[in-house]
């Protein structure tokens, strides 16, 4: 992150947790912690019931809301899926696609994630792509080979200028919720290997995209990860449901604003 022009951002993910009465008291103590941090762009994603309320409470203040998830489809005969254009209108910036959960649990492929991302586009929303590699597919050496995979479907899709326009998030499946978070040399050599693989498809595009890390990132653990050059701050699931933590990590991605 050190000496590029990206500006830092920090999501929560809060996943399928809370209430209104625990999302109340979330916001009223993370509020204050974050509002004077003006060098990081920060989101919260919370569930889909929440999304007004949380927009409510973000009113006055530099967050911004995002979805964990929308339909590929516009609209129409899809009972029980939310359209991008219905996320907009709820004030929706940011969406996740792809997210592990999603790939694992909902049996959502590469095309599939591809499609949502375009329909997020199609949204004016900001699309999330999630990537990352299986703790089986790390060990038989193919990490760079499936995120790669995962970048080309919504490449041959959308094109590389679409998809730079969004986030990356790289988020290795074996340290989402395990508490193994990866080490900021095993981080940082992924996030470069997705910079130089858009890079290699269109440089001003790879040089201005956000790529956030994802998986175990904590509040003792983001500095480390946030000031590796190609991490540009991070995706965060369980310590983003603690204020005090969430402050923390939002704080650990401030950095200088870069002078021309
Ligand atoms: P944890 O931070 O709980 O590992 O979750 C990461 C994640 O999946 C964020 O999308």
């Amino acid at each position: 992150m050190t000496g590029s022009n990206r500006k830092p951002l920090v999501m929560g993910n809060w996943k399928m947790n809370g209430s209104s009465a625990t999302n109340a008291a979330l916001l009223r103590t993370l509020l204050p912690l974050v509002a004077p941090l003006d060098t990081v762009e920060i989101a919260i994603c919370p569930p889909f019931p929440y999304l007004t309320t949380v927009a409510d409470w973000l009113d006055d203040v530099a967050i911004s809301l995002g979805a964990q998830n929308l339909s590929a489809e516009s609209s129409g005969a899809h009972t029980g899926e939310v359209s991008g254009s219905m996320l907009h209108d709820l004030c929706c910036r940011f969406v996740l696609v792809g997210h592990s959960e999603r790939r694992a649990l909902h049996a959502e492929d590469d095309e599939q994630v591809a499609k949502k991302f375009a329909a997020g586009l199609q949204a004016g929303l900001v699309p999330v792509l999630c990537v990352g590699e299986t703790l089986e597919q790390r060990q038989r050496g193919e990490t760079q080979a499936i995120v790669t995979a995962q970048l080309q479907a919504v490449v041959k899709l959308v094109g590389i200028q679409n998809l730079a326009t969004g986030v990356i998030a790289y988020e290795p499946v074996w340290a989402i919720g395990t508490g193994e978070t990866a080490t900021p040399d095993q981080a940082q050599a992924v996030h470069r290997h997705i910079r130089q693989w858009l890079a290699s498809q269109d440089p001003a595009a790879a040089a201005g995209c956000r790529i956030l890390y994802g998986g175990s990132v904590k509040a003792d653990n983001a500095e480390a990860l946030f000031t590796q050059p190609d991490i540009d701050g991070g995706l965060i699931g369980g310590a983003s449901l603690d204020a005090t933590s969430f402050a923390t990590i939002c704080r650990a991605a401030q950095r200088e604003p870069v002078c021309p």
